[in-house]
């Protein structure tokens, strides 16, 4: 049987053959990094050249090593892989991440045929070629070669692209969405999305999983796992363009594929396709911190009315439903408004709404039974106070916390500027969801619908 992603994951023991003194080599940043890291774990730097490298003694060979290896990170130029991947046959290691490049994404199928062979018959897991590595935050292990420390958290993302891999790191950091860990699948030699998912799915630091892929070589064993999980799976699927396809091939030697067949397959099997990264991390976010929407029937709160209407029409072109406010509802509210304005669904505060309304409305409408999910927006304008607002949202979600009738979907938006975004940016530190635009508003909530109705499916099972 093939080893268990577990041991890649929280390896006891990591060599990195082609370590290297040199601070200006990927080899000795991949090694730095595993010793910066808080991980415990015995770490040998392997090099023909060098005695000691970083404090660590340094072997010549994988076969020098004293006791078992259970991680190999290779970075040594692409003709020398081979002969280190028979090294960690020889050797008995279980997972290698090659971090080489120069295989099948610049046509060099037979590099990669070549370790398949080598591999043949063990138990051997091999990430890449051409890849990052992984990060860990779960277990503070960073097996990657890459600058950025993710923020712990319960999003694990896996990216086709190092590059944007990295990249991602940064934006989740920046928009206060934590990971467990994050992955550079590379050309997929051998782990691919579907192993991965597999491992998330049970992985107890993984509430979200987020993927940006190229290409899919294994679609059947794709839409399984993705079928099987029971998490959210988000997706952002490159390739859509025809100049998008051609760079997709050059990039990391993989086919797009049809476009629409990739939508059907990911829809068919359960996952949710985001059109950006953005629209990935804004989604992640709602979904590892609100509890899904059992409906499509959402309840608009906002202190201008634009406001509102921006947000009805986003909901609805993405298939949500604002309905008309219940009788009894509607007499809540009323009691809360000023006489010159009436309760409706938007439901408009006024521009002079402070916590107390905000806060009264937002309870009325998510006890409703015919309310599924609820937006609460607010327009820095005139006379309105932020502050007040940010206030009646974080009531609201530490109540949903505490109250069964609450367990319905709360998201903020807001238009407004440097003042309103400082007080955004402490919602988002507690886990908030809240966006500065209406689309993204709509879609985060679509996805939280997307993932009601999935659970209901897999429930009826
Ligand atoms: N065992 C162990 N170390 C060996 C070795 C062997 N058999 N043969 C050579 N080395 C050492 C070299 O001596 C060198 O160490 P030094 O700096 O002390 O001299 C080190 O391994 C690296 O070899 P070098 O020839 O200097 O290669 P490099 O560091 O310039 O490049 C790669 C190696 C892997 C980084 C490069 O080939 C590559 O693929 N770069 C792109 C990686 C990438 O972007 N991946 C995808 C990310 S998303």
């Amino acid at each position: 049987m093939k080893h268990s992603l577990e041991t890649f994951f929280k390896p006891s023991s990591i060599a990195v053959v082609g370590a290297s003194a040199n601070p200006t080599k990927i080899g000795h940043a991949a090694l730095k990094n595993i010793l910066i890291s808080e991980y415990q774990c015995k770490l040998y730097p392997i090099n023909p050249d060098d005695e000691e490298i970083l404090g660590l003694k340094c072997y010549k060979k994988l076969t020098d090593v004293p006791g078992p290896i259970d991680l190999v990170l290779i970075s040594v130029p692409a003709p020398i892989v081979s002969q280190i991947v028979k090294d960690c046959v020889t050797k008995k290691v279980k997972h290698i991440i090659i971090i080489t490049s120069g295989f099948s994404e610049i046509g060099n199928h037979q590099g990669e045929e070549e370790i398949k062979k080598i591999v043949k018959g063990t138990d051997i897991r091999i990430l890449g070629p051409n890849t990052m590595g992984y990060k860990n935050a779960s277990d503070g292990l960073d097996a990657s070669f890459a600058f950025g420390i993710p923020r712990k958290g319960n999003v694990a993302l896996i990216s086709q692209s190092g590059a944007l891999g990295i990249g991602m790191i940064y934006l989740a950091n920046n928009e206060f969405v934590g990971l467990s860990k994050i992955i550079g699948m590379g050309n997929k030699l051998d782990i691919d999305d579907d192993d991965l998912i597999d491992y998330f799915a049970k992985d107890p630091e993984t509430k979200v999983i987020g993927l940006y892929i190229e290409g899919i070589k294994e679609g059947r064993a794709f839409m399984n796992s993705t079928k099987a999980c029971d998490k959210p799976i988000l997706v952002v699927k490159a390739g859509k363009s025809v100049s998008g396809a051609r760079a997709t091939a050059s990039h990391t030697g993989s086919m797009a594929g049809i476009d629409a067949i990739y939508s059907g397959a990911i829809k068919q099997a359960g996952g949710i396709r985001c059109r950006d990264l953005v629209e990935l991390f804004d989604m992640a976010r709602a979904l590892a911190e609100q509890p899904p929407a059992q409906g499509k029937r959402i309840g608009i709160i906002t202190n201008g009315g634009g406001v509102g209407i921006l947000l009805s029409d986003a909901c609805e072109e993405n298939g949500l439903v604002i309905p008309k406010l219940s009788e009894k509802t509607y007499k809540k509210i009323e009691k809360i408004l000023p006489p010159s304005v009436k309760p409706n669904n938007p439901v408009d505060l006024a521009g002079d709404a402070g916590f107390y309304r905000y806060w009264s409305a937002a309870q009325a409408l998510i006890q409703d039974p015919n309310i599924d999910g609820l937006i609460v927006a607010s327009v820095h304008a005139g006379y309105a106070r932020p502050r007040e607002y940010t206030g009646a949202i974080l009531k609201m979600i530490n109540q949903q916390k505490l109250h069964y009738e609450y367990k319905k979907p709360i998201l903020g938006m807001w238009v407004g500027g440097k003042e309103f975004e400082d007080l955004v940016l402490d919602l988002k530190a507690v886990g908030v969801p809240i966006y500065p635009s209406s689309w993204r508003t709509a879609r985060v909530m679509w996805a939280l619908w997307q993932e009601g109705e999935r659970i209901k499916r897999t429930q009826k099972k």
